[in-house]
């Protein structure tokens, strides 16, 4: 397989802030969008392909203790919302908030670098899949450090292990425009502070929060143009990046390339990706 796409034209990860985009210059879109991705373009459809993963929701739990009340900043259609718990989800984009299920509570129109709450206001806070998208991330960590008197709790992935996904092999734009907006987990830690604990989550066979690494042993599953658009990565590349990938994973699946290379994952349990919980606790 050969790619016309040279990595040298992507641009490194930033070590700053870990998003590509400079702090605090993400403008809000017509439906309020906050971060980098434009959810009024690619989030209806969300709801549909990144359904919350039991094995993944009960490491939240574990991880937010007992805590009673929480705070779910860039809360989306509600994934990981535990339902015994008092949430306040807050969610800048309206298509997003549009998706949340009826019997959870409807979230509040904010952005996590400017939280509407009191000092220590919640026992937990939780960020999912979003700070990588933030115009501020350092802002924003500090607001929920800021309102949260106990763990802050953030899932996310790890910029430096995106490429032990074979994605890498077919679609290296999307690794790289990922490896550019995650955060380093040990930067998250500094700028949250106290005592810090990194884990790293395996990533279940079937796992049903279709972010990338979700179809590790499901090649085939990515092939639709709706699982990709739910992914936020695939924004930022061009279309014909996706008819390439198309193109390649679909000519190996039917050669029998990709099962040679990598079919052991289709039965495997589970997939040591770059998924991480990061916990702080004061
Ligand atoms: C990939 S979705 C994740 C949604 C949900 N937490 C989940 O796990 O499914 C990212 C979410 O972050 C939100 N977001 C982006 N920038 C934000 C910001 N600055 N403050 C708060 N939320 C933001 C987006 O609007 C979007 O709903």
């Amino acid at each position: 397989m050969t790619h016309p796409w040279d990595p040298a034209s992507v641009p490194a990860p930033s070590t700053s802030t870990g998003s590509s985009i400079p702090a605090g210059t993400a403008a809000p879109r017509g439906d309020g969008s906050a971060g980098d991705a434009d959810y009024s373009a690619i989030g209806a459809g969300y709801r549909t392909y990144r359904r919350p993963d039991p094995r993944i929701a009960e490491a939240i739990e574990d991880a937010l203790g007992t805590a009673r009340t929480l705070v779910n900043v860039g809360a989306g259609a509600g994934s990981y919302e535990p339902t015994d718990r008092e949430v306040t989800p807050v969610e800048p984009s309206a298509t997003m908030r549009a998706q949340r299920p009826s019997d959870l509570a409807p979230a509040i129109e904010a952005g996590a670098e400017d939280l509407p709450f009191a000092d220590g206001a919640f026992d937990a806070a939780l960020a999912s899949f979003t700070v990588h998208q933030w115009g501020d991330l350092e802002k924003g960590l500090r607001e929920m450090r800021r309102v949260t008197a106990g763990p802050v709790v953030v899932l996310s992935c790890d910029p430096a292990a995106l490429d032990r996904f074979w994605l890498a092999e077919y679609a290296p734009e999307v690794i790289a425009t990922e490896a550019s907006r995650y955060p380093a987990p040990a930067r998250i830690a500094e700028i949250l502070g106290g005592d810090v604990e990194v884990r790293e989550l395996p990533i279940p066979r079937g796992c049903t929060d279709g972010f990338g690494e979700a179809y590790f042993g499901r090649p085939e599953a990515l092939l639709d143009a709706g699982a990709r658009t739910a992914n936020s990565a695939w924004s930022f590349v061009g279309p014909e990046v996706s008819e390439r990938f198309v193109r390649e994973l679909g000519a190996d699946l039917e050669s029998g390339a990709w099962d040679a290379r990598h079919g052991h994952l289709r039965e495997a349990e589970a997939f040591d990706g770059s998924l991480r919980l990061i916990i702080a606790r004061p």
